[in-house]
């Protein structure tokens, strides 16, 4: 445990100058050497803004726990300076603590406590006085009431994971980390758990998360930041990032199926798909000229017909993959 932190004794309550009002969260030339000599985090400069949903995006091993827990302040920080809300994580330790929730990846196991008392306790840790109110309000939106009187070690792997969420909202925070938030959660309750988190947003937290449910981050977030082997690779806000990385696909339900493509066509960038029944025709949106009009012509001409046609946007997984695949 040598990369642990002890919380801090002493810290100044006044909050740097840097304080800015868009900006909740500075990350600074962070960069992360383990014990072991491995780089985890390589020079992370990075914003976060007030009320925003940010979906931090990243291959296994690729730093994301790394960068949370030390914002968190669970992790040392090697290089670099980190500020929330204007105060230093290391100086104003226990300052920054406070304003943040943490859902940890990993399943912590308080395995003897009953799922309210962890909540409450979890408040208390943070200086919190007693409110019953504020607990009950959690644990009904996770849908864990029913079960506050059960102990923790009773329950599934998926109440589990809630009772992580309730711990980290027990103590009212402005900030919330999810790492992997719905692993193991079924998509009834994943779908409860967004909801929540779109009212916390609503309400003014500002949240952090990262999922390996490429959809979810792209339904969710505001902003996308892409890790990759300890770099920050990309900070883009989402449909700015779709907009520039993003390829069209106009697809072709074709009259009678196509064996192989005549050479006639081998200009374009097409696929055969389906058996041969379609045909897909990838193009750049930022092009000047898209080459449709082009190619319905050359159809035409060669007597391939379509009884139906749709475009559709390429995700933010096949962009990930893009991005990601680039800087093999
Ligand atoms: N305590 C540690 N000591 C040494 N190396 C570590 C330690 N913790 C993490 N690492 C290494 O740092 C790298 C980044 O790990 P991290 O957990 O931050 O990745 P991640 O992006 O969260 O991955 P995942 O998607 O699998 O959760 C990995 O190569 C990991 O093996
Ligand atoms: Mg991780």
């Amino acid at each position: 445990m040598s990369e642990t932190l002890q919380a801090g004794t002493s810290g100044s309550l006044a909050p740097a100058m840097e304080a800015r009002g868009d900006v909740v969260i500075s990350v600074s030339n962070l960069s992360k050497t383990y014990a072991t000599g491995f780089q985890a985090l390589k020079n992370i400069n990075l914003d976060i803004r007030r009320g925003e949903i940010f979906g931090l995006l990243g291959p296994n091993g690729a730093g994301k726990t790394t960068l949370i827990s030390i914002i968190c302040g669970i992790v040392n920080p090697g290089a670099g300076r980190v500020l929330v809300d204007g105060y230093d994580i290391v100086r104003d330790y226990r300052k920054t603590r406070a304003i943040i929730g943490l859902v940890p990846q990993e399943l912590t196991t308080d395995a003897f406590t009953t799922v309210c008392s962890a909540a409450s306790l979890s408040r208390g840790l943070f200086g919190k006085p007693s409110n019953p109110q504020h607990i009950e309000k959690v644990l009904r939106e996770l849908s864990l009431w029913e079960r506050r009187n059960s102990m923790i070690m009773t329950l599934s792997g998926g109440m589990k994971r809630r009772v992580l969420i309730a711990k980290a909202l027990a103590h009212e925070p402005t900030v919330l980390f999810l790492d992997e938030p719905s692993a193991g959660v079924d998509v009834e309750l994943r779908r409860d758990m967004w909801q929540l988190i779109r009212k916390l947003r609503d309400a003014g937290v500002t949240i952090i998360l990262t999922t390996h449910y490429i959809e979810e981050a792209e339904d969710m977030a505001d902003r996308i930041g892409v890790i990759h082997k300890g770099e920050l690779i990309v900070v883009e806000d989402k449909v700015e990032l779709m907009r520039k990385l993003g390829k069209k696909q106009l697809v072709l339900h074709l009259l009678e199926p196509v064996e192989r493509l005549p050479g006639e066509l081998s200009g374009y960038s097409l696929a055969l798909n389906n058996h041969g029944n379609e045909l897909v025709y990838t193009y750049d949106t930022q092009a000047g000229r898209t080459g449709i009009t082009a190619l319905l012509t050359d159809l035409s001409r060669l007597g391939i017909r379509f009884n139906d046609l749709h475009t559709k946007q390429s995700s933010l997984e096949e962009i990930f993959v893009k991005l990601v695949g680039d800087r093999q």
